[in-house]
């Protein structure tokens, strides 16, 4: 895989992102009011975007950490397997906590790191992803807070990546894989939004 042609159309666009991030900053601002500094765990690396906006539009005091987990490599399929390829920081312990993620997808990653993290005793742990695709669910978990809930496209964008490519267009976009040779033709049957 990484060498079929596609194209990525666009889903959701950064204005209706923007708009979507100012509205969870507000409902998070209120959730977290009698919280003295809030701790903002970005899951990397898909969420490094989606977090800087994010923090940028929470009125209240925060300190911001990272904890880096893989599920996929370089595959489209999930594994299954979460590795903890980069720890926090700091301590958590009764601390109130958000851990941020860009997509929950089978559910085993926003599990397996919310379970590490309340293993270490914080006085309240919550969640926000993104996306959501809710029918590719194989845990039962759910972030406490959703932006979208998508369906079951390939999706990119973001923060988001298609073997580690695409994270810095400003829009979430679907993967359109196209026939091999497609990018031979003198002209594409349909215009490239991006072209990679
Ligand atoms: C992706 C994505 C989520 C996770 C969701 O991470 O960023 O963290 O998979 O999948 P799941 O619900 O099936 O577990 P990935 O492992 O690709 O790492 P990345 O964030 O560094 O791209």
């Amino acid at each position: 895989m990484g060498d079929r042609p596609y194209v990525i159309d666009r889903m959701i666009s950064a204005k209706t992102i923007a708009a979507r991030v100012e509205e969870l900053a507000r409902e998070i601002t209120d959730a977290f009011s009698h919280t003295d500094k809030l701790v903002v765990v970005g899951l990397l690396r898909g969420s490094f975007v989606f977090i800087a906006d994010l923090v940028r539009e929470l009125e209240m005091p925060v300190e911001v950490d990272f904890i880096e987990a893989s599920s996929y490599g370089n595959s489209t399929e999930s594994s299954r397997e979460v590795r903890i390829l980069k720890d926090l920081r700091g301590e958590i312990g009764g601390r109130d906590v958000l851990l941020v993620e860009d997509i929950v997808d089978t559910g085993y990653t926003l599990a397996h790191v919310t379970g590490l993290l309340k293993s270490r005793g914080p006085e309240r742990l919550e969640t926000i992803a993104l996306l959501d695709k809710p029918s590719r669910r194989e845990i039962d978990v759910r972030a406490t807070w959703t932006g979208f809930e998508i369906p079951d496209e390939f999706v990119v964008g973001y923060g988001i990546d298609y073997a580690e490519r695409n994270r810095n267009h400003p829009h979430i976009g679907k993967v359109r894989f196209l026939e091999p040779g497609a990018f031979d033709r003198p002209k594409a049957a349909e215009p490239r939004t991006h072209p990679q």
